[in-house]
């Protein structure tokens, strides 16, 4: 059997405990993996809201954890078009976007490529939402 490859995309946005639990388990299903971390035109089109850290330092911060292969700029949220160019078997997300009706379509659009969505459990507590949340208070 050959090796698996991985693949994971977020915006990674202050880095924090869940980012670093997503991106440990999903190494734990892979060989190799590759994050795709997201452009900021991209996150400001499906979360309205500009991230904080800016792209390059998001993108260095991720290539910088030893789980992580490799590090791809990404500026689509359509992993059929991601899976065209690089061809990863697995793909994983964070359960809080289970029932989701894009990533219920991705799901299907995965598997007819002959690929897998497997989600991996979302850390409760913090998100990058929360913590700027909590910036306001001080
Ligand atoms: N994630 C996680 N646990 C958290 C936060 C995020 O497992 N507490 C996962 C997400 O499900 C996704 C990946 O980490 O697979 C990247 O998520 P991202 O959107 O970059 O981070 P969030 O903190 O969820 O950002 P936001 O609050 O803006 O939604």
């Amino acid at each position: 059997m050959g090796k698996v490859i991985g693949y994971t995309q977020g915006t990674f946005d202050m880095f924090h405990i869940g980012h670093l639990n997503l991106i440990r388990n999903a190494k734990m299903h892979c060989d190799y993996l590759i994050v795709g971390v997201n452009a900021d035109a991209l996150v400001e089109s499906y979360k309205h809201k500009k991230p904080i850290v800016p792209l390059e330092e998001r993108a260095e911060i991720v290539r910088a954890i030893r789980y992580v292969d490799q590090v791809i700029v990404t500026d689509t949220l359509d992993k059929g078009k991601i899976w065209n160019k690089i061809r990863f078997d697995e793909i994983y997300i964070g359960d809080d976007w289970k029932g989701n009706e894009r990533w219920e379509k991705t799901g299907k659009q995965m598997e007819e490529l002959g690929a897998r969505l497997i989600y991996l459990p979302y850390t409760k507590d913090t998100s990058s939402t929360m913590l700027r949340e909590k910036l306001k208070e001080f």
